[in-house]
């Protein structure tokens, strides 16, 4: 196709109307399904980022690394659940693990050996982690994560990052949304600015009980925090005896141990989530072992924490099988080798093109913004939701499923061959599109 003129808010808005006419016209399917659902559920919708408009694909299923949605379209995954989907759609050894524990109950009602299984594993794994309490979801390991510093310290306050994601209820990119929780007792600094940290802290440091970071910001756009901000982020806790809680829930995919066990920097409490689940709900926060031994019930005055389905014998065993015989070294440093490499190759083929383009994120996550200076903070996220919606649309229309938000997730079930296929179909967009999206004004010049 040739490539369209030189940007001007009309032609991105023709563009982009071009290419919604042709992604509705090819699902009907899930336009009728999302009206449906909306008879019962608001907007039909159960979970916020999976909605875009004017409709979301609807997944008929998955398998491996594709996904096929419900007019019969297959897509190679790169959205893996928003990180979540670490291990491809059908990993024979989880499925096993799984099938063979259908045989034998699934809601105990009591302690078992399952529980104890991942403890030990995630025990093992992460060095800030001595002992570990396990829930159901992300937002839930933060609350507790944080209320335990809370009843630890005795003090109200929690300094969060502007922009932060930690949850439903703990969501920062914007800091008043309704459903959070403890709005009064949050105060905020910015991300990856010591001086900001440290002039709450010498406000409100004797109120604040804790720290809560992000060692990249997720959903806040793949935002890696310096080594050097995480360093000052610990040594400024001591100062003050407020606790360091490490939101780890998306970021443990990376490493053996986390991103901590790469920056070296310990927590006082880390939280997981997601892919440690092995695909099933999960949620887990973990740290110091006098500082959990709070939670102890047989010890006078013990913090009660309590769950339901904390120790749901699915996800133990799913998530310890996946930890110990899936997520191995070795299968974490491909996967992130080959999320390195598309990275590389990805810059390459927008410089060639002109565009100015920074990656974000890490190994097998990553983050594309169309500028050229990567933003050290959301506040400096210049991407325009229309250029969003144009990559989204295109990409969909190619045969990828990727969120509308820019990031792709590799799974360990995602090829070589897969980021080659990806790559040559960024190589097009860009080609049809570069005009509707900033220049790189260095190569340009070049
Ligand atoms: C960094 C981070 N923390 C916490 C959460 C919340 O996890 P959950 O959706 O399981 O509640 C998320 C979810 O996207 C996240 O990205």
């Amino acid at each position: 196709m040739e490539p369209l003129p030189a940007e001007q808010p009309a032609i991105i808005e023709g563009a982009i109307e071009e290419l919604e006419a042709r992604y509705s016209s090819t699902n009907p399917t899930s336009r009728a399904q999302l009206s449906s659902a909306s008879r019962v559920l608001p907007g039909g919708n159960t979970r916020a980022v999976l909605y875009y408009d004017p409709f979301p694909l609807f997944i008929e299923s998955a398998v491996d690394a594709r996904v096929t949605d419900v007019d019969g379209h297959s897509y190679i995954d790169f959205t893996n659940d928003m990180t979540a989907g670490f291990y491809g759609h059908s990993n024979p050894v989880i499925l096993a693990a799984i099938r063979s524990a259908l045989d034998n109950g699934i809601s105990f009602g009591g302690p078992h050996q399952h529980e104890m299984a991942l403890a030990e594993a995630i025990c093992s794994r992460f060095m800030s982690i001595d002992r570990v309490r396990f829930c159901n979801s992300g937002t839930e390991a933060n609350l507790l994560a944080m209320g335990l510093a809370r009843a630890a310290t005795g003090r109200p306050l929690v300094l969060a990052f502007r922009g932060a994601y930690h949850g439903s209820l703990a969501s920062y990119s914007n800091t008043d949304a309704p459903l959070n929780v403890d709005i009064p007792q949050m105060r905020f600094a910015r991300f990856n600015d010591e001086q900001d940290v440290r002039r709450v802290l010498e406000k409100d440091g004797a109120q604040i009980a804790a720290i809560i970071v992000e060692p990249m910001m997720g959903s806040g756009g793949g935002i890696l925090a310096d080594r050097a901000f995480l360093a000052a982020l610990r040594a400024m806790a001591d100062e003050c005896g407020t606790l360091l809680i490490f939101d780890e829930v998306v970021t443990a995919r990376l490493f053996p141990g986390g991103l901590q066990d790469l920056v070296q920097v310990r927590a006082d409490l880390t939280t997981l989530g997601k892919s440690l689940g092995g695909g099933l709900t999960f949620g887990a926060f973990g740290g110091r072992a006098q500082l959990m031994d709070r939670l102890d019930p047989s010890r006078p005055g013990a913090i009660l924490h309590g769950g339901t389905f904390n120790n749901n014998v699915l996800t133990m065993i799913a998530g310890h099988i996946g930890l110990t015989e899936v997520a191995t070294v070795e299968a974490l440093q491909a996967v992130n080798s080959r999320g390195d490499k598309l990275r590389h190759k990805l810059l390459e083929v927008a410089k060639e093109r002109r565009t100015a383009l920074s990656i974000g994120g890490h190994g097998s996550i990553l983050s594309l913004h169309f500028q050229p200076i990567a933003p050290q903070n959301p506040a400096e996220i210049t991407t325009t939701p229309k250029q969003r919606k144009l990559i989204h649309f295109d990409m969909l229309l190619r045969g990828f499923y990727v969120p509308r938000r820019g990031t792709i997730n590799l799974s360990l079930a995602t090829s070589g061959e897969d980021c080659e296929a990806f790559l040559e179909a960024f190589a097009g967009l860009l080609d049809r599109y570069s005009t509707l999206l900033p220049r790189d004004e260095a190569s340009a010049k070049a």
